[in-house]
């Protein structure tokens, strides 16, 4: 049984997604969220069996539930894990609730990794890893800090696996997007960006456009795929340009000191 998991399904990312990958003629695709009514809504326009899981994964428990389930049948194949669940907090990093920061690790770091984990012995040649990353894992990004802490981890982590599991055949992909403008990502980060650092995300992209460009780079065995122009640009400039002088760019393009 040919199936894929993906996480954050409920909405932007991880909804576009699983509506493309219902084209790969998978036997199952298995949805998990916490908001289990938006991922039903999904369920059904899918033309694939799904399998819901409607569960925190942040939470103690959840992951033996979805190990439990990959051991249910011998023949389960995870041919695609797409961690797409993540969060991030805007703002200076003293004015963000230690337990968003602590949240952000737990969503952002130890869940994909966990369920990778888990996932990998389900796995063969021709499957595929997607990491949602996000281009902040080029740099410090003062206002977003530990947002974009937690992708530089995902990202490092994406590319050292990739390598451990080539000889298999797996084929891990790290997402590095730049702003993303039809998700709940943007209104749900600015929450906390008491001084509006963050405002407009001129030459944001759109969901769709990020999905369906990383899918592609995932086929073609591309270990770091910058879906849009701006995040191409910004991972050349990080290569070049000293992070120090890239911080205080970024200070001055967001204000963030006046
Ligand atoms: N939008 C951007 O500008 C942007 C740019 C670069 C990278 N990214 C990355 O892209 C990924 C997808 O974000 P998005 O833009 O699609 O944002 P989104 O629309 O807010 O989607 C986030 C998804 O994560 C799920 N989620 C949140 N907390 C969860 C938890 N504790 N347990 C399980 N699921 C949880 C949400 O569903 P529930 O609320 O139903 O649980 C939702 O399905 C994230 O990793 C983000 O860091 C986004």
């Amino acid at each position: 049984m040919n199936i894929a998991i993906i996480t954050g399904a409920s909405s932007g990312l991880g909804r576009a997604y699983a509506r493309l990958l219902d084209a790969e003629h998978l036997d199952e695709i298995w949805l998990i969220a916490r908001r289990e009514e938006r991922l039903q809504e999904l369920a059904q326009e899918l033309r694939t069996s799904c399998r819901i899981f409607a569960c925190d994964l942040t939470q103690p428990g959840v992951l033996a539930v979805l190990q439990a389930s990959l051991g249910e049948r011998p023949d389960t194949e995870v041919r695609w894990l797409i961690n797409a669940a993540g969060f991030g907090r805007l703002g200076y990093t003293t004015e963000i609730p230690l337990a968003d920061q602590l949240a952000m690790i737990d969503l952002n770091v130890k869940a994909p990794v966990a369920l990778t984990q888990l996932a990998i012995p389900f796995m063969s040649a021709g499957s595929h890893i997607m990491e949602i990353v996000s281009c902040s894992a080029f740099q410090p990004i003062p206002g977003l800090n530990v947002y974009a802490a937690t992708k530089v981890f995902l990202l490092r982590y994406s590319r050292a696996l990739g390598a451990e599991l080539a000889p298999q055949g797996i084929i891990v992909t790290a997402v590095c997007p730049y702003w993303i403008r039809d998700t709940e990502f943007i209104p749900l980060a600015s929450a906390t960006d008491a001084h509006h650092l963050f405002r407009g995300f001129p030459l944001a992209t759109t969901c769709e456009e990020v999905a369906r460009r990383s899918l592609r780079a995932a086929k073609n065995n591309i270990a770091v795929c910058t879906p849009d122009a701006i995040s191409f640009l910004h991972r050349i400039l990080s290569t070049i340009i000293p992070h120090k002088l890239l911080m205080a760019a970024s200070t001055i393009f967001h204000g963030l000191h006046k």
